[in-house]
């Protein structure tokens, strides 16, 4: 793993996805390096005190940076994976077909393997290894390189459709909550919950966002607050346990997040606490939406039951008296009955999400 300090400048940016991102963030979450032999990433376990890119070439290190959360948010693990795939088959097998064909498997199932509850993950490394079948040895590498790219171009596209989609939730003056960090830093482009804000921002709307600040690994407080005032967009940070009061009060006019995986009657599994906020707002009468790419929605999982939720180290809580017991789900289930409305990057889509309509 090579760490270096990110540029000061962003550079040219050829087309619209890239400069909200260079708007955003001066270096996507998820890239491949220049030469195209690394996963480039920007470590977000060190945000928001510094920005540290670091390239990233064997499956050791991606699946760290997985499970570390360095690299983190649904569709980023996603495009992160599909990349790091790539660059670590290279790493050990140069461009030999066969040596590359012959590791997929066991590279493959470690990756699926370091998250669990975001759908994206294993999404790209199945679209991945359905590629690798599909080539030849001969044009392994190279088919595999584009399919990549290709999730990477898609994933960009994806954000700025929610963003357009969506800019109809914000009106100038709304102020929004959201919880953990569904923005850029999730994805390789704008984000999912925070793409709408971007276009509204963009098309000159004035936005104010209320991050929970999303305990225990604080996304909200470190990344969402961070890449918001980054462009000038109004924040405020709010322990979670103020949420209910927040909402009560009126200030709120919209509540957006994001999801790691919609299950087909639309229970939606999303960062741990997003549920609360759901309840809290249904009891204030504020609209819930949740905002998602496609790929979020796994339509062979009946319902949130089923949903296998990640559960982290103890060590995150801090410190804690000797003997006591640590509960630490990553993420929690919000029942699609407390849910006003999904926005993809097809539009708003409405639950039962039938296996043969999404791809
Ligand atoms: O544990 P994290 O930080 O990966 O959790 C991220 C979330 O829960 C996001 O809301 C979700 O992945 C959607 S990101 C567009």
């Amino acid at each position: 793993m090579v760490g270096q300090r990110a540029p000061n400048v962003a550079g040219l940016c050829g087309n619209l996805a890239l400069r909200y991102v260079c708007a955003v963030l001066l270096t996507p979450a998820v890239d491949w390096s220049p030469n195209h032999r690394a996963l480039r990433i920007l470590d977000q376990r060190l945000l928001p005190a510094a920005e540290v890119v670091r390239d990233l070439y064997t499956i050791d290190d991606v699946v760290d940076a997985i499970k570390t959360l360095a690299v983190r948010g649904a569709p980023a693990i996603g495009v992160g994976a599909a990349i790091g795939l790539v660059v670590a088959l290279r790493t050990v097998a140069g461009e030999s077909g066969t040596h590359m064909r012959a590791l997929l498997p066991e590279f493959a199932e470690r990756l699926v393997a370091s998250r669990p509850t975001a759908v994206n993950l294993a999404w790209a490394v199945g679209r991945m290894r359905a590629c690798a079948e599909r080539a030849t040895d001969a044009t392994l590498h190279h088919a595999m390189h584009a399919e990549a790219d290709a999730i990477r171009l898609q994933d960009i596209a994806m954000c700025n459709a929610i963003g357009a989609h969506g800019l109809v939730l914000v009106p100038d003056g709304v102020c929004v909550l959201t919880h953990c960090n569904a923005g850029a830093l999730a994805t390789a482009g704008i984000g999912t919950a925070l793409a709408p804000i971007y276009a509204a921002h963009t098309a000159g709307r004035r936005v104010h966002v209320y991050a929970n600040e999303t305990r225990p690994l604080l996304q909200g407080a470190r990344l969402t607050a961070w890449e918001l005032r980054r462009v000038g967009i109004a924040v405020t940070v709010l322990p979670d346990g103020a949420a209910a009061s927040l909402l009560r009060s009126g200030a709120v006019d919209l509540v957006l997040v994001g999801a790691d995986r919609i299950a087909a009657n639309g229970d939606v599994a999303n960062k741990i606490g997003t549920y609360s906020i759901a309840l809290a707002a249904r009891a204030h009468e504020i609209p819930f939406y949740v905002t998602a790419p496609w790929s979020t929605i796994d339509a062979h999982t009946a319902d949130g039951a089923t949903i296998n939720i990640e559960f982290r180290d103890d060590s995150e809580l801090g410190e804690l008296p000797i003997g006591v017991g640590v509960w630490n789900p990553a993420f929690d289930v919000t029942p699609h009955t407390l849910v006003t409305g999904y926005l993809t990057d097809r539009g708003f889509v409405e639950p039962p999400f039938l296996a043969s309509c999404v791809g």
